[in-house]
């Protein structure tokens, strides 16, 4: 029997992190995440995300994505689906469509295909989408006064908020996949609203 695959995505500052973990821990699914997810995925999210590092052009911001996604999807999603291991991803495709294909502007079609090849076709079972105000992630973000923030989330709230819109109509054209949940309020509150959907959406491992 196959594992559940369960992506949890969301604009930078909605809490999608701590919400990916806190599922992980309750179903015992295995956690991980992109850029990242193996060792040569950690080594190209540090070239993607570091400020200081030599920012790449927009499409090679969208292969280097889509080439840790590949090393991640072969070497660690799929194996462990396999093993009957439910997996939750701190982001995936929809990431890509969403920062690379809206936020940077390059098409949601082009990197649609660059993911396709990438993946090899291994979708989520499940996309849970954290919504929150854009205003309210601004303000999580902060000013980066400890100058802690990523080279994407220094791109500015321009593009977080084409990102935001972008997420909500990727849910609103494929509600068999995805379900929206409202990222407001406390980290409990947030997390009961998550366990929820994925129990009425994918059942509970015991009802399979
Ligand atoms: P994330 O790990 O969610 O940020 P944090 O370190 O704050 O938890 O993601 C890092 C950044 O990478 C985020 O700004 C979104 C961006 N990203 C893309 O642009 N495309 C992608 O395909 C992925 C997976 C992430």
């Amino acid at each position: 029997m196959n594992g559940r695959f369960i992506a949890v995505e969301g604009a930078d500052g909605t809490g999608k992190s701590t919400q990916a973990r806190l599922l992980a821990e309750r179903i015992g699914a295995l956690l991980t995440r992109e850029p990242g997810g193996t060792p040569l995925g950690e080594r190209i999210r540090d070239l993607l995300l570091d400020p200081a590092g030599d920012a790449p052009v927009d499409r090679a911001e969208a292969l280097l994505m889509a080439a840790a996604r590949a090393q991640h999807v072969d070497a660690v999603i799929v194996p462990a689906l396999a093993a009957g291991r439910d997996v939750v991803s701190d982001r995936y495709v929809a990431s890509s469509i969403a920062y690379q294909g809206y936020g940077r502007g390059l098409g949601d079609k082009p990197v649609n295909e660059v993911n396709q090849f990438a993946t090899g076709g291994v979708t989520p079972d499940l996309v849970i989408l954290i919504e929150i105000e854009a205003s309210v992630a601004t303000s999580r973000l902060g000013h980066d006064l400890a100058g802690s923030l990523d080279r994407i989330e220094r791109a500015g709230d321009d593009l977080q908020l084409v990102v935001a819109e972008a997420y909500q109509s990727m849910a609103a054209s494929d509600p068999e996949h995805w379900a929206v949940v409202n990222g407001a309020g406390t980290i409990a509150q947030v997390a009961a609203r998550v366990a929820k959907v994925v129990d009425t959406r994918i059942g509970l491992r015991s009802e399979r």
